[in-house]
């Protein structure tokens, strides 16, 4: 199977009630352990490639990387999304490299601004056989070069979201509805602490997430910021010479509600990172002789490899639907 935009998969996930995984990559080892976990659960997949990516391995390293995976894993679907475009020319340079999907992150912008730079994206997108995800609303976190206070982000406004995709023509829209980048998704004043200690965050807001679906009847909604940040690998890090403290996440259960309504699409990468760097200062405290990186960096895929398995069949449900 060749590379695919979202479309189908998207259209069985609405309607099957699960999600699909759209996981960050940067490497080959974040390739494979995420491609083979789709590949022997038989669930569709997306990798994303955001700019940062793009300037760390090179646009034709990530293309080429994915189209190897696609050749590898041959009876599951896998997408090529650009995550957070962040102008007209980055999504054309992604379209006319290969990506089947792009986003169009113009959600800092005025909303007629959002609105004409989105539907630019979206007529050359569609006259190329790509997809467009397009976002309203603001995530508190980092995205990119765009740091948002916790505190200055902004929930998307279930009244403008008929207009902004009738007049966009935008394929999948992303909302904001306290989901939030990186690991430290809340300070601890906007959290309260279970019995051990640990952050418990302030649950999603579920209203403005069905507010939306009713203006948008089957229409695909996406979830950025949504990585749970497993305090297995937090304590992994803290244990072995890092210090993460008070690093917090989207708790897995509400994702799971939110796959089972109009969210098809859940990013993650904060849990990629910590799944690899706990497993890697893990791996260096126990055999300090070492200095082969695929020794470390074995264990580190597989540690990708099993956090994906997880997601997709505790969170995301899109095991068996390839
Ligand atoms: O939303 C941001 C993603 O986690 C990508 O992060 O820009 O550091 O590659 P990055
Ligand atoms: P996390 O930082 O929660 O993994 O979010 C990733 C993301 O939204 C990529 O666009
Ligand atoms: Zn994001």
């Amino acid at each position: 199977m060749a590379l695919v935009t979202t479309t189908e998969m998207f259209k069985k996930a609405y309607n099957g009630g699960y999600a699909i995984g759209a996981f960050n990559v940067n490497n080959m080892e974040i390739v494979q352990g995420i491609t083979e976990a789709a590949s022997e659960l038989k669930s569709p997949v997306i990798l994303q490639v955001s700019k940062g990516a793009r300037a760390y391995a090179n646009h034709k390293y990530l293309v080429k990387m994915v189209e190897a995976a696609v050749e590898e894993n041959p009876d599951i679907p896998i997408a090529l999304h650009l995550d957070h475009g962040d102008s007209f020319e980055l999504c054309k340079s992604c379209i006319d490299g290969g990506f089947t999907s792009v986003m169009i992150d113009a959600s800092s912008k005025p909303f007629a601004e959002n609105i004409e730079l989105t539907k630019k994206v979206v007529e050359y997108a569609h006259a190329h056989g790509a997809v467009v995800e397009a976002e309203l609303g603001t995530l508190a976190g980092i995205e990119d070069e765009v740091v948002v206070e916790a505190g200055h982000e902004s929930y998307t406004r279930p009244e403008e979201v008929q207009e902004f995709v009738d007049k966009t023509g935008c394929d999948s829209l992303a909302i904001a509805i306290g989901t939030s980048h990186g690991a430290y998704k809340f300070t601890a004043a906007q959290c309260t602490r279970n019995a051990d200690g640990i952050l418990v965050p302030p649950p999603l807001r579920f209203d403005v997430l069905e507010e939306c679906m009713k203006r948008l009847p089957g229409f695909p909604i996406v979830l950025h910021g949504s990585s749970s940040v497993p305090q297995e690998f937090v304590k992994m890090v803290n244990d072995f010479g890092g210090s993460m403290p008070d690093a917090v996440g989207i708790p897995e259960e509400q994702l799971r509600q939110a796959a089972k309504l109009a969210v098809c699409k859940i990013n993650i990468d904060s849990d990629i990172r910590l799944a690899m760097t706990g497993n890697i200062r893990k791996y260096f405290a126990e055999n300090p002789s070492h200095f082969d990186p695929r020794q470390y960096l074995k264990p580190a895929r597989q540690a990708v490899k099993d956090m994906v398995a997880h997601k997709i069949i505790n969170v995301l449900g899109s095991n068996g639907q390839a």
